[in-house]
């Protein structure tokens, strides 16, 4: 039985006041029936880590260089990460791949440095519409996945991936529940091919999760959770949208 885990991805929101805010709401509505973990910009990664000390809540960043260190001028290693107690990173958003042209490779490399420093990468993978329409959906997702599955080699069972299709970032269209779940058994055949640990590892789904549609997704088999946008900077819709998960 795999623990569901719920990860609130602010991208470029905060603020001192308003994180104090919205994490107030997170932490004071626990105990929840899952894991749950807040991805924030880098400069409240301090912050959060001293809010979120001595609860269960987890934290994050929502990037890490693949480089360990060295003239790379507005990057964040998992090194400086791993300092400040970080649990996750994300790595190989759909934005990150589109706006900072990372490539499948850039992104194995980001999540084996994340994972050199105890960090588990939260791994990104989704088609565009154009892609689903002409019916690559498996196809990109399974390339995208492949490239850290090679990268990581044994240590594969370490990350968590999330599906997340472009087409329903951001847009108030979810994939619906059988679309997702389609996709996730896809991903986790391929991680069973992989590593004997397929079977425990956590599938993220994202992409316009909100309270009314959650409990539904994370009903799916192969879905062990969401990867939370616009919905996780609303304490009250983050905090059902964990209640939905178990
Ligand atoms: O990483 C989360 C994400 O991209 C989904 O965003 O706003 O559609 O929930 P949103």
């Amino acid at each position: 039985m795999r623990r569901k885990l719920v990860v609130g991805n602010w991208k470029m929101h905060g603020s001192h006041k308003g994180n104090a805010e919205l994490l107030a709401g997170i932490v004071g509505a626990r105990p929840f029936a899952c894991d749950v973990a807040v991805c924030v910009p880098f400069p409240y990664l301090s912050e959060t880590a001293v809010t979120l000390a001595n609860t269960d809540l987890r934290w994050g960043a929502q990037d890490c260089s693949a480089h360990e260190q060295g003239a790379y001028t507005g990057e964040v290693s998992a090194g400086m990460l791993a300092e400040f107690g970080c649990r996750y990173a994300i790595v190989g958003h759909s934005e990150r791949r589109a706006y900072h042209g990372e490539s499948d490779q850039v992104v194995a490399d980001k999540a084996k440095a994340a994972l050199a420093r105890g960090i588990t990468p939260i791994v990104c993978v989704g088609e565009t519409l154009a892609q689903r329409d002409a019916g690559e959906t498996e196809a990109v997702v399974k390339r995208q996945l492949s490239a850290v599955i090679q990268k990581l080699a044994h240590c594969v069972g370490e990350m968590v991936v999330a599906y997340e299709p472009v087409w329903a970032i951001g847009t108030g269209r979810t994939a619906t529940p059988e679309q997702a779940q389609a996709v996730h058994a896809v991903l986790r055949a391929q991680l069973k091919a992989a590593t004997p640990r397929a079977d425990t590892m956590v599938l993220l789904y994202g992409g316009s999760v909100k309270p009314d549609n959650a409990a539904s997704l994370f009903a799916q088999a192969d879905i062990d959770g969401g990867l939370i946008g616009g919905a996780a900077l609303k304490a009250e819709d983050f905090v059902a949208i964990c209640r939905a998960a178990g």
